[in-house]
């Protein structure tokens, strides 16, 4: 069973001819970016063939070294920042279960955040992950000279075992890696930070937080393998990236990405990178807004049932829980609830999620759903490569490259001048 892109709401709203039709203009489009003719030549679709960077070697080596840290490590510290955590994060939030605690360095700059990050390493067995495509970008640049440091003086010279750097072979930070001993780890050169996650930047710090890297892998191909077989007008990485252009297109400026399951957050805010950074490029693209309902429903949900009309709703809708609880009657007291006694709080999760479905589109918000059968990595891997391949196609469709970031050097260039950076 696979992911379901359900589009019955949008289709609603646009028609279907309008999508058939849309597919049908850019047929060429579509069999060039199919067959990897586009952009191939900027050496960035590496993730486009989930084998590429899962080789059964490569994995097991991560996974060698995961035991490791599983065995010895109180803490492990993943330091990266946009693609080069995001992925990782987005999966370890949701499954991480085992007694290594996985912490964050290098995703800000600020003075407080690094000192409770020593505090809580102070006494801890510790290991650290440094990745980064490019070393210059300053936040895991200034966050792995800390930690080197501590670890340094905590362990003397055995502390290079604790250290494991994924870079960009024949970078700087490979040279050091190499000089000091640390484990090195490819950073893909033919992939961008956003679309990693199925490589060593994504997958080394999932299997150091304990979770099997198998199940993500087996997901990801089967996706990979159901989009590269569907015909065009079925194909919903297509169709998802077909509704969405369309909707541009009307004047729509924002996509609200909405689950009623707080371990999809981290994953929403994987979706929410993705999307910005490969089409928010010469004043065009959706701006993408990541939703935690039920929770939001009472804050932004007033303004997507009411406000401006320039929204619409992507909802993940996980179908079956791992763990179900079933509502108890209270015999002490009256409070109210007790429509709700020997409900399943599933059933009353499900019941608020088609009720603001269908309150939104009344309100004139259009939505579509991605059915997610149950919340494991398996399925994890398979949202990773459908969402990746469907930006790709929208980023396409939008005449952008979605594999590049320039705007986000402009406060660079002003930021490095003023440290005095040479
Ligand atoms: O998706 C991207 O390319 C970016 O978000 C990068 O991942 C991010 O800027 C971090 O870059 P680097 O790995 O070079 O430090």
């Amino acid at each position: 069973m696979n992911i379901k892109f359900v589009r019955e709401n949008a289709v609603n709203y646009l028609g279907e001819a309008s999508i058939s039709n849309c597919i049908d203009k850019n047929t060429e489009l579509l069999k060039d970016i199919f067959s990897e003719k586009v952009s191939d030549t900027d050496n960035v679709l590496g993730w486009f063939d989930v084998t590429k960077w899962t080789s059964p070697e490569l994995v097991s080596k991560m996974e060698r070294k995961a035991k490791e840290i599983q065995e010895k490590a109180d803490v492990f510290v993943l330091i990266g920042v946009g693609g080069s955590n995001n992925g990782a994060r987005s999966l370890i939030k949701a499954f991480a279960k085992t007694k290594v605690e996985v912490v964050y360095g290098g995703t800000n700059l600020s003075s407080n955040a690094t000192c409770e990050l020593l505090d809580k390493l102070k006494g801890k067995s510790v290991y650290i992950n440094v990745i980064a495509k490019n070393f210059e970008t300053l936040e895991p640049g200034l966050s792995f000279r800390i930690l080197r440091r501590f670890l340094r003086e905590q362990y003397g010279e055995d502390y290079a075992e604790r250290v494991i750097v994924t870079g960009t072979a024949g970078s700087q930070l490979n040279k050091i890696a190499e000089d000091n001993g640390y484990m090195f780890l490819p950073f893909p050169d033919d992939i961008g930070g956003r679309f990693s996650v199925l490589s060593p930047v994504g997958l080394f710090p999932i299997a150091a937080a304990g979770i099997e890297l198998e199940p993500i892998i087996a997901g990801a191909r089967e996706m990979e393998k159901s989009l590269k077989e569907t015909p065009f007008q079925e194909n919903d990485a297509v169709i998802y990236a077909v509704i969405r252009h369309l909707l541009e297109g009307k004047g729509f400026a924002m996509e609200f990405l909405s689950s009623f399951e707080p371990a999809l957050e981290f994953f929403s805010k994987w979706w929410v990178q993705l999307y910005a950074e490969s089409e928010g490029k010469n004043n065009t693209g959706l701006y993408p807004v990541a939703c935690s309902f039920s929770e939001d429903l009472h804050s932004v949900g007033q303004y997507i049932q009411s406000g401006k009309r320039i929204l619409f709703e992507t909802f993940l809708h996980v179908e079956k829980v791992g763990r179900n609880y079933v509502v108890l009657p209270d015999e002490i007291m009256d409070d109210g609830f007790n429509y709700l006694n020997g409900v399943e709080v599933k059933a009353i999760n499900d019941s608020a999620f088609y009720a603001t479905v269908k309150a939104h589109s009344n309100g004139g918000v259009p939505s579509n759903t991605i059915n997610i059968p149950e919340l494991t990595p398996y399925y994890f891997g398979q949202l990773f490569y459908f969402f990746q391949f469907s930006c790709y196609i929208s980023g396409m469709l939008n005449g952008i490259n979605p594999f590049d970031q320039p705007g986000v050097e402009a406060y660079k260039v002003e930021m490095f001048r003023s440290l005095g950076k040479n």
